[in-house]
């Protein structure tokens, strides 16, 4: 483990362009996954320190950024995102640290908030209104508008990724926002704050107040002043976020994980399927919203598909994030607790394979192997719940209308994916799927910054990324002028 990384100083808040201490004075441990170790100290932000970021994104909102044109502030995303590559391996570095993440996985992730700011800033002058043909003598037309000050409760699976997504789309419409980064993870959220400052974004257009949950993300979804809260995180917090957005009456954008199945009919290409049906089950030890928990398989392949994945499960290596293999520790040992507590409910059922923890991962890490479940039934806790860890169930079904009915029977709904050559099939399964995003011999589409993203039932409600996300940053004004 090394801070020599950290440049900052990571137990401040970054709040109307300066770095300042929580007005509490008070700060919480930061903990390094891979071996139990404290990296540092974080700011425990409050009610007073949401109060000051969130005066301060208002001012913003009067100040040099309302006057800004378009395309002056996509520049300065681009060049947010230009820094952020000039910076990659050391965002990468202090990702692995902080998340527990195989350095690669994080590399990645440096890259993608970097592709966000471009692409992001490349939008921000591409939104237009229009003009509505309407009675006689009027003309009318529409202006794309900020909702003003945007809250952003971010969780620690991918902080880069989901700090590129909902402050990159918030940014280009122009709003100003304060984001709460997760008690587990924040290093890079801080970090991007001030590489933001680097480029020269102006001052309280981006706040990031660091803190638990309960008190400074309390403060923030309840906070009077804020027009729009997005959320990324676990069902039970959407709830409450969703709630108390109705006492202020602002939108809200929920993204709360899934439980996603990958379905593998008897004529798909196997040897394609197969690094997808695994990577997309345990990348990031599975503590992906959009993971897939559930491979469906027809009854024709299923036993060499299990095989196969089951081999694939025997060769995983999981181990320290500068370890750099193919699966990390978990982000917690609150999250091992949880994930493990799954796993033993599972045990009845046939456990196909496990991957193994390197013998020389330090004691102190949340290292969990990962485990792949045959025989499991489609309505057993471990093929209906998120369980956020290396687990996935594999799953026999006989005809089509079968693994529609498996796919759709969960109360989640965010991405699916069909293994099939046949093009009637996809394209039936495409519109019956309940998911915000399917994907057709493939998963995941190399992490998709430009594809919209978002679920149905308990998986949220909103879109994020791509060109999408700037309808749900922004808010529409119509003009009505009578003319004669
Ligand atoms: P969480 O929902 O508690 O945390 C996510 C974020 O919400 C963090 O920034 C946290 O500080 C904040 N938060 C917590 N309580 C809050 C409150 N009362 N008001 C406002 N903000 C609050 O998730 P947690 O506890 O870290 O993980 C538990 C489970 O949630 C996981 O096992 C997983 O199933 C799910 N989860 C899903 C994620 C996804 O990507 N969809 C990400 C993280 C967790
Ligand atoms: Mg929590």
């Amino acid at each position: 483990m090394s801070t020599e990384d950290i440049w900052f100083d990571p137990s401040l808040c970054f709040i109307g362009g300066a770095w300042v201490d929580p007005v509490a004075g008070q700060t919480l441990d930061l903990g390094n996954p891979s071996d139990g170790t404290v990296i540092c100290q974080i700011a425990r932000g409050g009610q007073e320190d949401v109060d000051h970021a969130v005066a301060a994104a208002e001012e913003a909102l009067h100040g040099p950024w309302a006057r800004m044109t378009a395309p002056e502030r996509g520049r300065i995303l681009a060049k947010i995102g230009q820094l952020v590559l000039d910076n990659a391996d050391t965002l990468a570095r202090l990702e692995a640290m902080d998340v527990g993440k195989p350095l690669k996985q994080a590399k990645a992730d440096a890259l993608a908030l970097a592709r966000y700011m471009e692409f992001y800033g490349g939008a921000a002058d591409k939104l237009h209104g229009h003009t509505i043909p309407y009675l006689d003598g009027y003309t009318v037309y529409t202006l794309r508008e900020p909702h003003g000050v945007t809250g952003h409760i971010i969780p620690w699976n991918y902080p880069m990724q989901i700090i590129g997504r909902s402050v990159g789309a918030a940014l280009a419409m122009g709003n100003a926002a304060v984001l709460k980064p997760a008690e587990e993870a924040c290093l890079t959220a801080l970090a991007f704050a001030d590489l933001a400052r680097q480029a020269g974004l102006p001052e309280g257009v981006l706040n990031v107040v660091p803190g638990l949950g309960a008190e400074a993300g309390a403060a923030l979804s309840a906070h009077a002043g804020v027009n729009h809260v997005s959320f990324t995180g676990s069902v039970g917090v959407g709830k409450l976020i969703q709630r108390q957005a109705s006492e202020n009456i602002v939108p809200v954008t929920l993204e709360l994980g899934g439980k996603s199945p990958q379905l593998v009919f008897d004529d798909a290409d196997i040897d394609a399927a197969l690094p997808f049906l695994v990577n997309a089950g345990v990348q990031n030890a599975g503590q992906t919203c959009s993971a897939s928990s559930r491979i469906l398989v027809q009854r024709g392949v299923f036993d060499e598909v299990l095989d196969r994945m089951a081999a694939r499960y025997g060769d995983l290596q999981v181990g320290p994030a500068m370890a750099d293999l193919d699966v990390g520790p978990l982000i917690s040992a609150r999250q091992k607790d949880i994930v493990e507590g799954f796993i033993a409910q599972g045990a009845s059922l046939e456990k196909a394979a496990q991957g193994q923890v390197v013998t020389d991962a330090p004691d102190g890490g949340h290292y969990v192997a990962p485990t792949l479940f045959a025989g499991v039934s489609p309505g057993h806790v471990l093929a209906q719940e998120e369980i956020f860890g290396p687990v996935q169930v594999v799953i026999p079904f006989d005809d089509e209308a079968e693994a529609l009915s498996i796919a759709n029977g969960t109360q989640f709904g965010l991405v699916a994916s069909v293994w099939s050559r046949e093009g009637a099939r996809q394209m039936r399964l495409a519109k019956a799927l309940r998911a915000g995003q399917v994907f057709l011999n493939n998963y995941g589409a190399g992490g998709g910054v430009e594809l919209p993203f978002g679920g149905t039932g308990l998986s949220g409600h909103g879109r994020e990324k791509g060109f999408e996300a700037l309808y749900g940053f922004s808010t529409l004004k119509t003009v009505a002028a009578l003319h004669g």
